[in-house]
């Protein structure tokens, strides 16, 4: 989407997997703006603060968007003020379709009012749901809700203040026609746990690698956490998510803040792991090895599909300026040995393609952050359930040379 915004992934923090819809307040906004400064995240790059569903009320007379009076008893300008004089941007909640998913008024047929509205409130971030629209559980792409996001693309671009646009949705329809509607788009289901990791997000995004890039995301969802409140994953199988999310050049956006343990702290402050998935270049990683069973497109439905976690193993890769990230997954429920073989991954541009021109590659453990020397092979026991390592390889030949 050409609005100048997203020339690499969005990073911040959303309300959803902390709040739902208790305690979506002015008051807990300006405590998470008072958190996300006080451990130093704007300066890491997450910059925008969203709040998801549950702050509208109704639409007043005059067709305006109405706060919940009781939750934001100023109105939502003076919110996004204090989210701004934090030195973060302000993202906001809506749904194309008549209700947003908890209920709320949605935007269809308000496609313009709301985005003046927002455009007012001095919103610099929209997500924009899928419920109760036309079309809103099925599955393959539909005119009418394309026409939808276009009318609402149009009318945020129309005010003249630059918005970033992220879609919201059940869908995975959306990733060949994303980058002319948003810059962002989700790709599956709510990813709640390690499980919903696998299915929504981790085994759909490996085939959607070629719809991504500058101005454009996939957004596989939020980064789920392993605090007691916030749920539902181990604080390794959080660490992968964080590696495997900056592999496949996704949005970060934190889903836990309030209540975010020291071990998620240290996982979403690790500044290489962020450049990986801030590189430049823009590149989303795929699998370029795995002994898992085959998968394909069409076994990539939503929300009622549940695919058992394979007993397997995968290793991601991902072009960056100076070489390319690498995260080793494990699958299986019992540990793992990988003895991967760094010469037969091979970038030119961005094509994957085998070689074997370098001899010994640069290796460094993103998470020890250590230097482990050139090598040929990356050899390591993963944990079980979700366990991973992530290095950043530099070959020796240069990445572009053309291979015999
Ligand atoms: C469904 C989305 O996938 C979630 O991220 C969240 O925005 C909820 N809707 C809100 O109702």
């Amino acid at each position: 989407h050409d609005n100048g915004l997203g020339s690499t992934p969005q990073m911040g923090y959303n309300t959803w997997n902390d709040f739902e819809c208790h305690g979506v307040s002015a008051e807990n906004i300006r405590k998470v703006a008072d958190k996300m400064v006080t451990l130093g995240l704007p300066a890491l790059g997450y910059e925008y603060l969203i709040i998801d569903d549950c702050w509208a009320k109704k639409r007043g007379e005059d067709g305006v968007l109405v706060p919940d009076p009781d939750a934001f008893p100023q109105g939502m300008k003076p919110v996004a003020d204090y989210v701004h004089e934090s030195g973060l941007k302000f993202g906001i909640y809506t749904d194309r379709g008549t209700w947003t998913c908890a209920g709320r008024p949605g935007t269809w047929g308000y496609e313009v009012t709301d985005a003046q509205t927002f455009a007012s409130w001095d919103v610099d971030y929209v997500k924009t749901d899928s419920c109760n629209g036309p079309d809103s559980l099925d599955d393959r792409p539909s005119s009418a809700a394309i026409a939808q996001y276009k009318l609402f693309r149009d009318a945020l671009n129309a005010t003249g203040r630059p918005i970033f646009l992220a879609l919201s949705g059940w869908h995975n329809w959306y990733s060949p026609f994303g980058k002319g509607l948003a810059n962002s788009w989700r790709i599956g289901y709510d990813v709640r746990n390690w499980r919903s990791a696998w299915n929504y997000a981790i085994r759909v995004n490996a085939f959607l690698h070629d719809y991504a890039g500058p101005g454009g995301w996939n957004d596989p969802d939020m980064l789920v956490g392993s605090s007691d409140t916030a749920v539902r994953m181990t604080p390794e199988q959080s660490r992968t998510q964080f590696s495997l999310w900056s592999v496949m050049t996704a949005p970060l956006l934190l889903g836990s803040m309030l209540s975010m343990t020291d071990h998620d702290l240290e996982t979403y402050t690790n500044r290489e792991v962020i450049a990986v998935d801030q590189d430049p270049l823009g590149i989303q990683g795929q699998i370029v090895w795995e002994n898992c069973p085959l998968r394909n497109r069409t076994n990539i439905r939503q929300k009622q599909y549940y695919d058992e976690i394979p007993a397997c193993q995968q290793v991601w890769a991902k072009p960056i300026q100076d070489g390319f990230a690498v995260v080793l997954l494990n699958l299986e429920n019992n540990s793992a040995r990988v003895n991967f073989s760094i010469s037969d991954v091979c970038w030119s541009s961005t094509e994957l393609q085998p070689c074997d021109f370098f001899e010994e590659a640069a290796v460094r453990d993103l998470w020890s952050k250590e230097d482990l020397g050139r090598m040929r092979f990356i050899n390591v026991t993963l944990a079980a359930d979700g366990g991973s390592r992530m290095f950043k390889v530099v070959p020796k030949a240069p990445r572009k040379q053309e291979v015999k």
